[in-house]
């Protein structure tokens, strides 16, 4: 299971030493919560902030955005010159998403989908052969910290029977990752469905321990 920390719960005023402590844990990618208080009620950052801490952290780092923002088919490419290495983009906000997905591979960082709890598994049927990863919103995004829509369960097994038929008819495989309530008690459960790849942010960065201290107590729980 690749878990991929997400900073928005991390000390924001220390953004590189946090960053530099889920590495030093272990991790070898940073979930980049990116919303625009448009998209989302929240706001967190863009390119500046994010091409800084590609400059302070190890270019091995992959930075694995998602653009919780209205308009990411105008600026993507801003956070791929930022050293985003994947883009993950709401289906909910773009017009043109076959274009944009295809763009953002052609400019040399793989694409995500995103589909938020209520949107249904139907949106991504066209464009599942053209991505590498769906994320699945597990939550309403916008905040850490918040309780796990157990509901997804459904829309992850369904997406999960769709890529490997795709794959058995020779196409693309496509990762499945989770967003959001993912903690010690649900992640092996959701790895049973199919998932792969799993954000956490207040599962890791969290007062009652350190990055390592709770990385271990995730991976412990995928071990039982
Ligand atoms: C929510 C973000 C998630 C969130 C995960 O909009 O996309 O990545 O930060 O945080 P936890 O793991 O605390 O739910
Ligand atoms: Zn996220």
């Amino acid at each position: 299971m690749i878990i991929a920390p997400s900073i928005l719960t991390a000390d924001l005023s220390n953004l590189a030493e946090s960053c530099q402590e889920a590495i030093d844990a272990g991790l070898d990618r940073l979930h980049l919560d990116v919303m625009d208080g448009n998209f989302v009620p929240n706001m967190t950052f863009g390119p500046p902030v994010i091409k800084s801490l590609r400059e302070s952290l190890s270019e091995n780092v992959i930075f694995d955005a998602h653009l919780m923002i209205t308009n990411a088919e105008e600026c993507f490419m801003d956070y791929i010159e930022a050293g985003c290495n994947h883009i993950s983009v709401h289906v909910e906000a773009a017009t043109h998403l076959h274009r944009l997905v295809t763009a953002i591979r052609d400019a040399g960082a793989t694409a995500g989908v995103v589909l938020n709890p209520a949107t249904p598994l139907e949106a991504i049927i066209e464009i599942l052969p053209e991505i590498d990863l769906v994320l699945v919103m597990s939550v309403n995004p916008g905040f850490g910290g918040q309780s796990f829509i157990s509901s997804v369960e459904g829309k992850i097994r369904r997406l999960k029977a769709m890529i490997d038929e795709q794959v058995n008819a020779g196409g693309r495989p496509v990762q499945i990752q989770i967003d959001g309530g993912i903690k010690a008690h649900n992640i092996a459960m959701v790895g049973e469905w199919g998932v792969e790849n799993c954000v956490v942010g207040s599962g890791l960065f969290n007062d009652r321990g350190t990055v390592k201290e709770n990385l271990q107590i995730l991976q412990s729980a995928l071990e039982q």
